[in-house]
């Protein structure tokens, strides 16, 4: 007998400007970042609903909490087209590390959504796909912007500020984007807090200055992708870490790898996400600067590096 079997693709996020001051309502850029990609596949089985992934292998019901995220998606997919929650084996492949800000708890809702759609031959429209996907990612996040959902799962850059739709937008930009893991644990959660107590019991005018400015350069960060000006993103994308550095939420390790990058021939780097560990990004204007620049991260201490070329429109 033929076995069936289904796949669902979904692919990392990069927030390129904006982490943090929209939290206050400034605006962000986020990336989808296909080098890091996560693949969920549905086959048949018989009895209870089984999980296979690196981190945990067996029933679903059993799963740890760190996973019950992907439960609640498995779940949700399955309860949503009425089909019993048994009967198949949903194995996950992934090349995004977890909690290093690059959207694995959205992209494995993602996959796992669409490859149970798939299997069980039904059509899923994006619109539903992030409705579904929300509700894991409120177990994961507890109050998800839907930001991660929107990139995980689309092709093209979004811009957004909270409480307005998602802007999608075209790059017309001929640059190279390099991603490096610090190996560190990425905390958003605190860094989110700590700029919260700084405008509380701090400095509240310089800092909400800072997030004004960390705005400022998002809207220009967009127009500059539009417009093919990577000179210029890159100078803003120091600006950038420059002033999350200022607001208390990048980390020795971060600091390290963009004083690399920029020593290797970066246009540009800073930190992206929540920060105190995670990744940083870095723009290079050619396929040489941007390996260049990967080598050094690595040599400068990341345990990863991506490169992914973010490409003007006429060649996609
Ligand atoms: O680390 P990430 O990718 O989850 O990004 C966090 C982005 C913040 O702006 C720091 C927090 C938020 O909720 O927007």
């Amino acid at each position: 007998m033929e076995e069936k079997l289904a796949n669902g693709h979904s692919h990392g996020k990069i927030i390129l400007m904006g982490e943090h001051a929209v939290v206050y309502g400034e605006p962000s850029i986020a990336l989808p970042f296909p080098a890091a990609v996560m693949t969920a596949t549905v086959k048949p089985t018989t009895g209870a609903l089984l999980v296979d992934c690196s981190y945990y292998q067996g029933i679903a019901n059993d799963m740890p909490e760190v996973l019950q995220s992907l439960k609640k998606a498995i779940e949700t997919a399955l309860l949503s087209l009425g089909k019993p929650l048994r009967n198949i084996r949903v194995t996950i492949e992934s090349t995004i590390p977890p909690e290093r800000g690059m959207g694995s708890s959205a992209a494995v809702a993602v996959a796992v959504t669409r490859a149970i759609y798939q299997y069980y031959g039904a059509k899923l429209s994006n619109e539903a796909l992030l409705e579904l996907v929300h509700l894991s990612e409120q177990v994961a996040h507890g109050n998800p912007s839907g930001l991660d959902a929107v990139t995980t799962s689309g092709d093209e850059p979004v811009f957004f500020r909270k409480g307005h739709p998602f802007i999608p937008f075209q790059l017309h930009m001929d640059a190279y984007l390099i991603v490096a893991d610090t190996g560190v644990t990425g905390q958003t959660k605190e860094a989110v807090s700590s700029i919260a107590s700084r405008i509380e019991n701090g400095d509240q005018k310089r800092t909400l200055n800072q997030i004004r400015s960390l705005g400022e350069l998002a809207e220009q960060a967009r127009h500059y992708l539009e417009q093919n000006r990577p000179t210029e993103l890159g100078q803003a994308m120091d600006q950038a870490h420059e002033l999350l550095t200022d607001l208390g939420v990048s980390s020795p390790e971060l600091n390290q790898l963009v004083s690399a990058a920029n020593a290797a021939g970066a246009l540009g780097a800073k930190l992206t996400g929540g920060g105190r560990g995670g990744c940083m990004i870095a723009l290079a204007e050619t396929k040489e600067d941007a390996e260049q620049v990967s080598a050094a991260l690595r040599e400068a201490g990341a345990v990863a590096t991506w490169i992914t070329h973010l490409r003007q429109e006429e060649e996609k």
